[in-house]
């Protein structure tokens, strides 16, 4: 038989690939997604050819990413417990769908990737794979061999001639997940969340210390929920991210340092870096506050903490978050328009927002006299009706309270 290994061209995966020839004597076929981790896949390909791999897929997936995944993610402003912004998590789906359609197209019966036994990956490629393709069998190395430390791994390594780099025959300081929405650093020097984290584990953003001192201030376009300009170029949504990283890396804006509760049951500390979407969330909710009625505005809200667990648990292909998708994606039809943005040592602000769809009512609101659609008095009979309960709550208080 045949399996497709979800291959980064990376130490671990690289043993990962030999150990899956040796033991179930298959051929293996490597899949690796350029998601935009800024990497050189060049020697991926390489290290496979030496591996003895055939069939080699390197695949540039950032645009159907960043449309397909990150952005309608977004449509629903969502963060996992207040601060995460699910780089790593959004990305797994897409990852186990181009694994199982590889699969089906060259007759493989397995998958397999190189997600630890401990983490949330594991989980979130092997739940997209059960809902893409029932009938495919998922093959977990870390939870199946008896390489239970770094050394052993090494130890592996050179008894197959597997080429260690210099940087990894240390401890390696942390591990990293890379790509076009973040980078997400955690373990070793990290475990302890006491400790300060050292100021090299960031990746791509600047210290906000040693951000510019002059703001840049930059105008975001949306059409229908994502965004679609900067500056008044229309940009691919790849394109358009990216565009957003540089700016947020130069202005330190993205870093965050929490510790998060995994699905699996422990707590882990990670450090994230997501520049572009910590502004793309930003602009959205800016553009959102005028084009968004109140009450669908509030739903949204609610629904959102459940809509982010759902993707951070592995159930992005489920019906429950497809059918959230379809509420949130009937929400964003006039969430069209611009929003000015100033970038600042780390902080993004909302400066200005302009829509064709605006709700925002100038005679509403204004506190000179507006056309009389708002009539003062009406407002004496709403907050009376609205105080009456607190009054009977406040009387019954004092009464019982007094002997
Ligand atoms: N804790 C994050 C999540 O569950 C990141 C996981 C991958 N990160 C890593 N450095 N290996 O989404
Ligand atoms: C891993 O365990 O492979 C990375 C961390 C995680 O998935 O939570």
């Amino acid at each position: 038989g045949k399996v497709v290994l979800s291959y980064s061209g990376g130490l671990d995966t690289s043993i990962i690939l030999k150990w899956l020839q040796e033991t179930y004597r298959c051929e293996v076929v490597t899949f690796t997604a350029d998601l935009g981790q800024d990497e050189e896949l060049g020697p991926a390909r390489e290290k496979a050819e030496t591996l003895g791999v055939k069939d080699i897929r390197i695949v540039d997936v950032r645009e159907e990413f960043v449309r397909d995944f990150v952005f309608p993610m977004f449509r629903a402003n969502a963060l996992y417990e207040g601060h995460y912004l699910l780089g790593s998590s959004i990305a797994r789906p897409l990852i186990a769908k181009h694994l199982v359609s590889i699969a089906r197209e060259v007759g493989a019966d397995a998958i397999a990737h190189g997600a630890t036994g401990k983490g949330n990956d594991q989980v979130r490629f092997e739940l997209a794979a059960n809902a893409l393709d029932p009938s495919i069998e998922i093959i977990a190395p870390w939870r199946v061999w008896d390489i239970q430390s770094r050394t052993q791994l090494i130890d592996y390594a050179e008894k197959h001639r597997i080429a260690i780099p210099k940087d990894k025959r240390g401890e390696a300081p942390f591990s990293i997940d890379a790509n076009l929405l973040h980078t997400s650093t955690e373990g070793k020097v990290l475990e302890d969340p006491s400790e300060t984290a050292p100021s090299y584990v960031y990746q791509r953003t600047v210290d906000p210390l040693h951000a510019p001192n002059e703001p840049e201030t930059i105008i975001v376009g949306f059409d229908r929920g994502d965004a679609v300009s900067l500056n008044g170029t229309a940009l691919t949504p790849a394109a358009l991210l990216s565009e957003l990283n540089r700016l947020g890396g130069r202005h330190g804006i993205g870093r965050v340092d929490l510790v998060e509760n995994r699905f699996v049951g422990m707590k882990s500390r990670g450090i994230y870096e997501t520049p572009g979407g910590t502004i793309l969330l930003a602009a959205h909710r800016g553009v959102e506050s005028i084009t968004l009625d109140r009450a669908a505005a509030h739903l949204k809200d609610e629904i959102m903490p459940r809509y982010a667990a759902l993707i951070y648990d592995g159930f992005w292909f489920s019906p429950e978050r497809e059918m959230l998708q379809a509420l949130i994606d009937q929400s964003q039809a006039y969430v069209s328009g611009e929003v000015t943005l100033r970038l600042y040592k780390g902080a993004v602000s909302v400066v200005a927002r302009t829509s064709p769809y605006s709700l925002y009512s100038l005679d509403l609101v204004t506190f000179e006299e507006g056309s009389g659609a708002y009539d003062h008095h009406d407002a004496e009979g709403f907050i009376r009706l609205n105080g009456l309960r607190l009054k009977s709550w406040a009387s019954r208080n004092a009464q019982a309270a007094s002997p």
